[in-house]
């Protein structure tokens, strides 16, 4: 089929506000918008206004009214607790309205925040569901998290209340949250009045007297009394979620979504992105902390009318590299959504695909990879032992859903591996140099996008407009800055090729390295540090931490590194997945005390790099460069 994509991006750029008032009437309404888009209300605009709407009636209610009751809405696959469950639209919906009456019983309100920890159970689904129900604000937070990063969520939503379980399971290991709960609990200035608290058979939590409520006993007695919640009308531009994500400093940046245009955008790109149809299983083997988990298993599936798998388990190791070949196969997925990391765990494991030949996934229509750079390599492999299309897809947790990728829906485009293909209708993408003018077609620059942003992009950061303007819109007037760097070929193609900030991708985890160095650098025998994000085959990346002692301090090193590692997992989490550190005497700096990073990652990735002109003292290179050989990382080409 020839592809409408170019017929559709024209018809949005010519008339931006048509084209996402066609696209708003994918959703239910109590009231429709007054206007399509207000450029003078908001940061820089906002969408949708005085509509009235509500996120959880559209996944949830409007189905079982239109005769899904009976669809599998969430399918929960669990091969580390040896679980299946089928939730259908009516089963989701009874559950989802005793939590929300269980959530207007503690007193939650509309606007409340309700902070999320959970594993990888339906429950959490439910959760974020019955948030959105009564109009409270949910800020879901990744279990791989530390109490350090939890407590900082807890205390900038002020949340009321925390919905947690007793453990996660990671691989064989089950990982008890409550504790990590109850520190979180005790370093938050702020104070949630309650946590309902989610009991797993594999490892119970004691609660807390006063302040605990277990989560099953609630919802069955909610049931009991019968006790219905309506859904709560939200105007569009009210906050569906809150979702921190790393800035670049220690304090990570909530990210708003709201709920009128995060529905439509969500909605749009199902159709016409994904190509899913409603009753079609859908994938997305990623964690619901992380934002293609709250866009792409929770709510856009369920928009549509469609089945999401919610997968509790690894691409390896659960049991085996087979795992993904077997839930296509069990579920009929047609659609999978995952990061390039998992592809290559399993590659390491399985490089023939022969445990791909011993599953049926002749379901399978497409396969979408976001999260980091998709390496050719990889986008190879996957089609040729998939042979499905294999679409990367560009995005950030800011922006909510991709804003570049090869839309299905309308029709494939020629592929070109290393690209994320073309930007979808809303986005209007140009690389500008760092003095802001637009470079010529090849070049590498800064990827910008035009304001406004489409609908479902974060309309501000948590109670921090002034920050949001400051980190994303002053740069370069007039435009969102990505902080990321490409080009755009002169096919219009789009090529992300790296961070223009501190983050790092380390198994498609966006983590900070300004964060990890204020942590390394808070023990009490560093003088400085260095943190830089260096290759690895499986994550894409990993930090390695580059340490200087104090002069005064005589113990051994290596106690040293061990201890930091521990410091960065304690805080950070086991998710940082800082496993290096390496004691140097100096850092390598400019002249004006600038460390060159970008100098040692390259030395760190074996890649060549000149000797930089502003540099203070060369011999300090040779010296990173030992202690890197030493630890068994390249040697100086
Ligand atoms: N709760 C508690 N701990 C968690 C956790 C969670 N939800 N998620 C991860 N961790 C821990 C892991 O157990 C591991 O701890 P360890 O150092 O004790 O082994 C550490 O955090 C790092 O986890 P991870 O980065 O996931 O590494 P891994 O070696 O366990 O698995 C991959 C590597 C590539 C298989 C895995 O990261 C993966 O499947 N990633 C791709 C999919 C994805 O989720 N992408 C996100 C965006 S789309
Ligand atoms: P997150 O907010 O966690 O989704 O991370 C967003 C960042 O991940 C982007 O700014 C990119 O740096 C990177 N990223 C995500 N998807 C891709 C992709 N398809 N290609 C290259 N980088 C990507």
């Amino acid at each position: 089929m020839a592809s409408s994509y170019s017929d559709v991006y024209d018809a949005w750029k010519q008339d931006p506000e048509a084209f996402w008032a066609k696209a708003a009437v994918d959703i239910d309404w109590f009231r429709r918008p007054e206007r399509v888009f207000d450029p003078d209300r908001g940061v820089y605009g906002l969408w949708f206004t005085g509509g009235k709407t509500n996120t959880c009636f559209n996944c949830l209610d409007r189905h079982v009214a239109s005769g899904r009751a009976d669809q599998p809405a969430l399918i929960y696959d669990s091969p580390v607790t040896g679980t299946v469950e089928h939730w259908t639209y009516g089963a989701m919906l009874e559950e989802v309205v005793a939590l929300a009456a269980v959530y207007r019983d503690l007193g939650v309100r509309k606007g409340d925040r309700v902070i999320i920890y959970m594993p990888m159970i339906p429950q959490a689904a439910f959760a974020m569901l019955a948030a959105a129900r009564i109009g409270a604000v949910h800020s879901v937070v990744f279990g791989g998290f530390a109490a350090n990063e939890l407590a900082t969520r807890i205390s900038d939503s002020a949340a009321k209340l925390v919905v947690s379980a007793s453990c996660g399971i990671e691989g064989g290991r089950a990982i008890a949250y409550k504790p990590l709960l109850d520190a979180a609990i005790d370093i938050s200035a702020h104070k949630p009045d309650r946590c309902l608290v989610y009991q797993r058979k594999e490892l119970r939590a004691e609660l807390h007297p006063d302040r605990d409520l277990d989560f099953a006993s609630a919802v069955s007695e909610a049931k009991r009394s019968g006790n219905d919640v309506a859904c709560t009308p939200v105007l569009a531009t009210d906050p569906l979620y809150v979702l921190y994500t790393s800035g670049t400093t220690g304090q990570p940046k909530g990210v708003v979504r709201d709920n009128g245009g995060h529905m439509v955008a969500l909605s749009w790109s199902m159709h016409s992105f994904f190509g899913l149809k409603p009753g079609e299983v859908f994938w997305a083997a990623s964690d619901i902390g992380w934002v293609v988990g709250h866009s792409y298993i929770v709510y856009g599936p369920l928009l549509n009318g469609s089945t999401s798998v919610l997968y509790e388990g690894k691409p390896v190791g659960t049991p085996d590299a087979a795992a993904y070949w077997r839930v296509i196969e069990q579920h009929g997925v047609t659609k999978l959504f995952t990061a390039p990391t998992a592809f290559r765990a399993i590659r390491k494991e399985d490089p023939q695909g022969e445990l791909i030949r011993r599953h049926d996934i002749s379901r399978l229509r497409a396969l979408f990879l976001a999260g980091e750079r998709a390496d050719p390599d990889t986008v190879a492999w996957a089609e040729a032992k998939l042979n499905v299309p294999v679409i990367d897809n560009w995005w950030q947790t800011e922006t909510g859903w991709p804003v570049a990728g090869n839309p299905i829906g309308l029709g494939l485009l020629p592929v070109k591996y290393g690209s994320a293909a073309v930007p979808l209708p809303g986005y209007d993408v140009e690389i500008l140099d760092d003095a802001g003018h637009p470079v010529s077609a090849g070049t590498l620059g800064n990827v910008v996008i035009k304001l406004p942003l489409p609908p479902g992009c974060l309309p501000t950061f948590w109670n921090a407009d002034e920050r949001f303007r400051e980190s994303c819109l002053t740069e370069f007037p007039g435009y969102y800055r990505t902080a990321d760097a490409g080009y755009i070929d002169d096919d219009g193609y789009i090529f992300i090729m790296s961070r223009t900030d501190d983050i790092i991708n380390v198994a498609g985890h966006r983590l900070s390295t300004g964060s990890m160095e204020e942590i390394c650098a808070s023990h009490a025998d560093v003088a400085e540090c260095a943190v830089i994000g260096v290759a690895d085959a499986i994550k894409g990346q990993v930090p390695a931490g580059f340490l200087v002692i104090n002069a005064n301090v005589s113990r051994a090193t290596t106690e040293i590194e061990r201890e930091v590692v521990a410091l960065v997992r304690e805080r950070l989490g086991p998710v940082a997945a800082f496993k290096t550190a390496i004691c140097v005497k100096r850092l390598p700096k400019t002249r004006s005390g600038k460390i060159l990073r970008a100098t040692m990652k390259r030395i760190a990735d074996c890649e060549s790099w000149k000797m930089p002109a502003t540099i203070d003292d060369p011999a300090v290179l040779e010296e990173i460069s030992a202690a890197l050989k030493a630890r068994g990382y390249c040697i100086i080409p």
